[in-house]
Parts: C-alpha cells; structure tokens; sequence
C-alpha cells in the first residue's frame, strides 16, 4: 500500500506523537485513529488471517469486523477502536496467533 497523505486543507490536528508498530517508529497526530494512522503510513496490512494467513487490512473501520485486530501492551483491540498516543507499542498478529475472547 502506498503512502497515503491526509487531508490539510481545512483541518487542524493535534501535535504528533511517535510510537512504534513492530519495531517500526510512525508519527502521527496524537487522538488519529490507529487503523488511520497505520494507513496514512502506507500500512495496509494490519493482520494476518488466523486460518489462511492471507493479508487483513481495515473494512467496516467501527471496531465490528475485527480485520484490524491488534496487540497493544497484551492485549488484543481493534485498531479501528484505539486512538495512537506518545510511545505505544503495537504489535501485529501473526497467523498461527490466537484470536484472544
Ligand atoms: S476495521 Fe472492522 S473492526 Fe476495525
């Protein structure tokens, strides 16, 4: 997936913040959704199916269809539903990982 820019015109954001997605370290203004901010970086891959191990990336993008789902400090959540803040560590799932109830 490409990088792709937010929208400027029109629209103020919140200062930026870093935090780091496996390993990797992104900017993004603090409050962005992680789904968003993750497809501004050119992220589109969020997860790997758990059964096929094919690419998930963001669909209903309201925390129902859980493609995004992610690990954020142990815990499972979906990255459409979780805002990005200073120093958050995000891993993505891989596909032999369970899905957490
Ligand atoms: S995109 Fe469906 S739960 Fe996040």
């Amino acid at each position: 997936m490409q990088h792709r820019p937010r929208i400027q015109k029109g629209v103020s954001r919140a200062a930026t913040v870093r935090f780091v997605i496996d390993g990797i370290e992104l900017d993004a203004p603090a409050g962005e959704s992680l789904a968003a901010a993750l497809m501004a970086a050119g992220i589109g891959t969020i997860r790997h199916g758990p059964m096929d191990g094919q690419p998930r990336s963001v669909f209903c993008l309201i925390g129902l269809c859980q493609e995004c789902l992610v690990e954020i400090d142990g815990m499972q959540i979906e990255a459409c539903r979780v805002n990005v803040s200073a120093g958050m560590q995000v891993n993505r799932l891989r596909p032999m990982d369970p899905i957490k109830p």
